[in-house]
């Protein structure tokens, strides 16, 4: 039924659990691929040299460290697993690589890092909700 899952993951707790769901739903479904993605928020230009390089280094290197931990949370699996870091506008760019890896599913946590308590749903999955080109699992 769902044969490109993308999964999108801030190293929140609720992105956690979705990790855990998107796993699961793997195992059961037997896609072609899930694909995980960290997106980070673009280092303004006028940092200049040598700091926009620095900062730059900093937010793959965050990235990078949480997608390690998705994919170490998801396991075996009987598909392919595909990671991907992104710069950008979270929702933006989450839309963006559904459709270019037309993806038939998006799977998020309903809150991330935000520190807006009260929430029910973060800004990122409330506009990926609204955009998505496929169906979206928010996962509490
Ligand atoms: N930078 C990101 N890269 C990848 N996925 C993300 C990113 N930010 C959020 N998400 C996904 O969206 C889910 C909901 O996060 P969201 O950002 O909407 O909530 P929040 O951080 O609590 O609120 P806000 O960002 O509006 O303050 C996360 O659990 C995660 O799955
Ligand atoms: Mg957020």
């Amino acid at each position: 039924m769902f044969e490109r899952i993308l999964l999108a993951v801030d190293g929140s707790e609720h992105a956690l659990h979705a990790t855990k769901k998107a796993a699961e739903l793997a195992r059961v479904m037997k896609p072609k691929e899930l694909r995980v993605v960290v997106v980070y928020d673009p280092i303004p230009i006028y940092l200049g040299e040598p700091n926009m390089q620095i900062a730059i280094t900093s937010r793959k290197g965050e990235a990078e460290s949480i997608l390690e931990k998705a994919i170490a949370e998801i396991g075996e699996v009987p598909c392919e697993v595909q990671s991907g870091i992104l710069e950008g506008e979270p929702a933006e760019a989450i839309i963006e690589v559904s459709n270019t890896r037309k993806s038939d599913l998006i799977i998020m946590g309903s809150r991330g890092l935000g520190r807006l308590a009260g929430l029910v749903l973060g800004s990122t999955s409330q506009k990926v909700v609204a955009h998505a080109p496929c169906p979206v699992l928010i996962v509490r």
